[in-house]
C-alpha cells in the first residue's frame, strides 16, 4: 500500500508512522486521515506488530492541527460529517490492542495534541508546543480535546488552554502531566524506541488488557472499575502469555511470549 501525506514502517515489530506534509506543518487534511485510518486497520490486522510509534516530519510540527483550508470551506452538516469522519479514526489510536506512543517532534496543536492525547503516553523534544487554540479561530476543539484534556490535567487547567488558546512549552506540558518525558530533540526519538522496543517483549494479551482496563475503567465508577480489572486478570491468566511468563520465572529463565490477539 502506498502512502504521501505519511510514512508508514515497521521494524522488529515497531512501527512508525510519520506525519508527512512539512509545508503545511502536518496539518490534517482529508487525504492525511485516510491514509492514518489505512495504515491504523494494516496495524490492526498484522498479528507481528506489538507498538506504534507517531511522530511528525523534521523538528518544527508534529501537527498542527486540522487543515484549516478544509475547515474553512465546512457549513454545518458537512462539518458533522468530517468531524466525526475524523475523531472516529483519532478514536482508533486509543482502542488500538497495542500501545501507541506519541513523540512530538515540534508543534502539537488542535487536532495534533488530540492525536497525541488518544496515544498511550507522550514523549516530547525540548523545543515541542502544545495548544488548543481552536478558540482562535472562533472554533472548539472537534478531536477529543474538550474531553480528553481535562481528563489529563484536570478540569481547571484544561479550561484555562482551551478558553485562552494559549500555546504552552513541552516543560510546561510535562509539568501538566500531559508529557511524561522530554528530551533533548535528538534524542527524542532513540529515547521513544527504547521504551516501544522494551514494550514490544511483553505479551500482547496482557498489554491490550492493561490499555482495556484503564481507558474502560477511567470512564466508570470505581466499583465498576475494579470489576473492569478482575475480568481482564482472569482472561490473561488464562492466556499462553501467562502460563510462558509464569513458567519463565519459575524456572529463572525470560519468557518468549507469542500470545495471539487474532484467532
Ligand atoms: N492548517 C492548514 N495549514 C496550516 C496549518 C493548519 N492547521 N498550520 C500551519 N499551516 C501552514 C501555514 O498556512 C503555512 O502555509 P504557507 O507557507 O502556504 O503560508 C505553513 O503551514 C507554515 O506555517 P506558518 O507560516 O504559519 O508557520 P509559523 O512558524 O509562522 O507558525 C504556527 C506556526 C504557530 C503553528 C501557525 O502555523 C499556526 O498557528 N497554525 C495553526 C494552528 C491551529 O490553529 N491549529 C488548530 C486547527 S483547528 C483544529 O485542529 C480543530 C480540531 O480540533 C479538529
Amino acid at each position: 500500500m502506498t502512502y504521501s501525506n505519511i510514512m508508514f514502517e515497521t521494524t522488529d515489530g515497531i512501527s512508525t508512522i510519520t506525519f508527512n506534509r512539512p509545508k503545511a506543518l502536518n496539518a490534517l487534511n482529508s487525504d492525511l486521515l485516510g491514509e492514518l485510518d489505512r495504515a491504523l486497520q494494516e496495524i490492526i490486522g498484522n498479528e507481528e506488530i506489538r507498538v506504534l510509534v507517531l511522530t511528525g516530519t523534521g523538528e518544527k510540527a508534529f501537527v498542527a492541527g486540522a487543515d484549516i483550508t478544509e475547515l474553512a470551506k465546512l457549513d454545518t452538516l458537512s462539518a458533522k460529517v468530517f468531524i466525526n469522519k475524523g475523531l472516529s479514526i483519532i478514536n482508533k489510536i486509543a482502542e488500538l490492542p497495542i500501545p501507541a506512543i506519541a513523540a512530538v517532534n515540534g508543534f502539537a496543536l488542535g487536532g495534533g495534541l488530540e492525536i497525541a492525547m488518544a496515544c498511550d503516553f507522550i514523549y516530547a523534544s525540548t523545543s515541542a508546543r502544545f495548544g488548543q487554540p481552536e478558540i482562535n479561530l472562533g472554533l472548539i476543539p472537534g478531536y477529543g480535546g474538550t474531553q480528553r484534556l481535562p481528563r489529563i490535567i484536570g478540569i481547571g487547567r484544561a479550561k484555562e488552554l482551551l478558553l485562552s488558546g494559549k500555546m504552552i512549552s513541552a516543560e510546561e506540558a510535562y509539568r501538566l502531566g500531559i508529557v511524561n518525558r522530554t528530551l533533548a530533540p535528538d534524542a527524542l526519538m532513540g529515547e521513544v524506541m527504547n521504551i516501544a522496543r522494551e514494550m514490544a517483549t511483553k505479551g500482547k494479551v496482557a498489554l491490550r488488557a492493561i490499555k482495556q482496563a484503564v481507558n474502560y475503567g477511567l470512564n466508570v465508577d470505581l466499583p465498576s472499575g475494579l470489576r473492569i480489572e478482575t475480568d481482564a486478570f482472569a482472561v490473561c491468566l488464562a492466556s499462553s502469555d501467562a502460563k510462558e511468563g509464569t513458567s519463565a520465572f519459575l524456572e529463572k529463565r525470560k519468557p518468549l511470549f507469542k500470545g495471539r490477539l487474532i484467532p
